[in-house]
């Protein structure tokens, strides 16, 4: 644990350079002080530190091989240094899948409902937030929902080393669910900016929608998966 917080200060070290470089000037340390600190059962932190690792991890790696095809895409020195830190995210979550893996009854029984509620936040989250900012894979040359799909494969196929499923994301009902939760996202957005008695209304009612979009994604079929008997601790993607 002690060596992923000094990668990830080390991570967050190379930002705030490159910010500085570009005239940003950011200091969270009051965020120690202000922010309310909220308890979660260690099994919550452990679903969603693993999954934010892993999915980071396929973010940065396709990315990476992306630029490692499409050399003119690189538009800052920050991308020279960029395997190392993915394959820090990857070892990152290797460690929470070894604690994953030594209680089997985190990811037994009710617990794969939870591990399914996560799996469907973490990916949701990430296809509406991606929509919503697309400069960055238009700066890559990257079309977004090709991206994505392609980052939820590469988590999925991690994620069979430890997790007793994995989501059909090709499945057609699952595509739809997502479109229709990206749509929800977009009318909250516009609804966020509305004021008054149908600011309100246009907020609830694309909340309902978004939760139907989830309950939909959630009812989609799993794909069964049995982990392997050992865990071996090695990128290949
Ligand atoms: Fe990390």
């Amino acid at each position: 644990m002690k060596l992923l917080a000094r990668d990830e200060s080390r991570h967050a070290g190379f930002i705030n350079d490159s910010l500085k470089d570009a005239g940003i000037h950011i200091d969270l340390k009051f965020l120690t002080k202000v922010k309310k600190l909220h308890y979660f059962s260690p099994k919550f932190i452990f679903y969603g530190t693993y999954l934010s690792e892993k999915i980071g991890y396929a973010r940065y790696i396709t990315i990476c091989r992306h630029l490692q095809s499409h050399p003119d895409r690189r538009f800052h020195p920050l991308f020279d240094r960029f395997e190392a830190w993915c394959n820090d995210e990857y070892r990152h979550g290797e460690a929470i899948a070894l604690l994953l893996r030594a209680d089997p009854r985190l990811t037994r029984g009710l617990n794969r409902l939870w591990i399914r509620f996560f799996l469907i936040s973490v990916y949701a989250t990430m296809y509406c937030r991606d929509h919503t900012r697309p400069a960055l894979h238009h700066a890559l040359g990257l079309d977004v929902a090709r991206y994505d799909y392609r980052v939820f494969a590469t988590t999925s196929e991690i994620s069979r080393q430890i997790l007793p499923f994995v989501l059909n994301i090709d499945d057609d009902r699952f595509r739809a669910a997502m479109e229709a939760m990206l749509r929800a996202s977009l009318r909250l957005d516009a609804a966020r900016k509305r004021k008054g008695l149908s600011g309100a209304f246009a907020r609830a009612s694309a909340m309902a929608a978004a939760g139907a979009a989830f309950v939909r994604m959630y009812f989609v079929p799993v794909a069964e998966n049995q982990p392997p008997r050992h865990v071996r601790l090695a990128q290949s993607w």
